[in-house]
């Protein structure tokens, strides 16, 4: 069948990857893609949240299959758009629904459906322009640190952790004002947890579901967890802590419930389900749902997974979901990523990226984040650059192998940290 894929990150060259591998997929399209999608299908100039040229373009590919990538394609509807128009309905789109990805585009929909079904979270508080004393006596109640979100989708800037509380007050005030736009308009206010994070993905066709491998991401920009947040510096998986005992009360406490409450309300969801978890002394307790992959996550979580990835989307469309296994490598799997100096802050584009045919000699495997080709050439097109991912018989053996051909590539002002999986054993 002819798949197409939605994205341009290093989430999307990793599943390009993995889906290119499978023998059930004739010809894949990404759109839009970047330059590493371009070595494993075809790229398609095509924004991911351009319905009309996507449903068009599918219709005269012969597309069979839709994959989305980033959030902002199933937040607006992506799902909805092709299963209600009659000339694109028989086409499988995996992902949520519009209604369902809410769990991942509202916090404060997402905290109450956690609410309905006992799912363990942080205490929290919604609040509005309305209601903003009533926030104030719930920060004054929680004590530092304070957690503030935007309750709409912010690329991941929106969430606000703070120590002072005068400091809180004034930020909250701030965001109900308008500091992030209409996504603050409603702000969730959250009891800190302390503890670990890890990601867990899920997949499920609405009634089943399958776990993917566990991974942790690194989200600050400097060594030691410091400096500002970035889209994800690298990933490790597994994660030792996420053993069996761990994992079993994600899935009676979290995974079942979750599932059961899409059901319940009929939230259509056929799609990947991204758990942000914080184990809080042995207990799972829920940050955020995702409606999609994490990226650099599934950089990670690709190569561990050793399935036939189209053969699990079949099982999503088909639902049966349950006649599937998902078949894990035993391996640990490291990813660093490149980035653009000065990122996440101003940086620099088009710089020429050097050492690639040493690189692909190696064991490591290059997914593409931000890339374009100009004349001829692979050059930086984006903060996050390249992702060096690499196989291991332990933690230490993969970041080893990674940070080698980290060392092998080039492009001025390169950066990457060198402590990738640091709090891991
Ligand atoms: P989110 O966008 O909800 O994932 O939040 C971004 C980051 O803020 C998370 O990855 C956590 O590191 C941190 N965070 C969010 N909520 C909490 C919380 N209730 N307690 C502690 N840390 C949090
Ligand atoms: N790695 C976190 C995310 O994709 O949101």
């Amino acid at each position: 069948m002819n798949v197409l894929l939605l994205g341009s990150g290093g989430r999307e060259h990793a599943l390009a990857w993995k889906i290119a591998q499978s023998e059930k997929v004739d010809k894949l399209y990404i759109a839009p893609g970047n330059a590493g999608t371009a070595t494993v299908g075809i790229n398609v100039d095509i924004a991911a949240t351009d319905f009309a040229a996507l449903k068009t373009f599918a219709l005269e590919r012969n597309v069979e299959m839709v994959v989305v990538g980033p959030e902002d394609p199933l937040v607006r509807g992506v799902y909805d758009e092709f299963l209600h128009d009659l000339a694109t309905q028989h086409i499988a789109v995996i992902g949520p629904s519009a209604k369902a990805a809410q769990l991942e585009g509202s916090k404060a929909f997402a905290k109450e459906f956690m609410e309905r079904y006992h799912i363990p979270t942080a205490r929290y508080l919604s609040v509005n322009a309305e209601t903003l004393e009533e926030g104030i006596a719930f920060l004054r109640q929680i004590g530092a640190p304070y957690v503030l979100k935007a309750d709409g989708l912010c690329a991941g800037k929106g969430v606000l952790i703070i120590n002072n509380q005068e400091e809180a007050e004034r930020e909250l005030r701030a965001m109900l004002d308008g500091k992030f736009g209409q996504a603050g308009a409603t702000v969730v206010i959250e009891e800190f947890l302390t503890g670990i994070e890890c990601s867990v993905f899920v997949v499920t066709d609405s009634q089943h579901y399958k776990v993917l491998p566990v991974a942790k991401d690194y989200k600050r920009v400097g060594e030691g967890d410091k400096g500002l947040n970035t889209g994800g510096m690298g990933s490790v998986s597994p994660v030792a802590f996420a053993d069996e005992e761990f994992m079993t009360k994600v899935r009676e406490r979290i995974i079942e419930p979750t599932i059961q409450g899409l059901l319940d309300e009929a939230l259509l969801y056929k799609g990947f389900i991204f758990l942000g978890l914080i184990n809080v002394g042995g207990d799972p307790y829920v940050i955020e749902y995702n409606a999609r992959m994490g990226d650099p996550e599934t950089e990670s979580v690709m190569l561990r997974l050793k399935s036939d990835i189209v053969d699990l989307f079949e099982g999503v469309r088909d639902v049966t979901l349950d006649t599937k296994e998902v078949e894990i490598d035993p391996r640990f799997a490291a990813c660093v990523m490149l980035v653009s100096g000065g990122y996440p802050g101003e940086y620099k584009k088009g710089l020429p990226i050097t050492g690639f045919t040493l690189a692909e000699t190696t064991d490591s495997i290059l997914f593409h984040a931000g890339t374009t080709v100009r004349e001829g050439r692979i050059v930086t097109n984006g903060g996050r650059v390249i992702a060096v991912c690499s196989y291991g018989d332990t933690k230490q053996e993969a970041l080893a192998q990674s940070y080698k051909v980290a060392d092998i590539l080039g492009f001025e002002g390169k950066y990457y940290r060198r402590d990738i999986g640091f709090d891991l054993p």
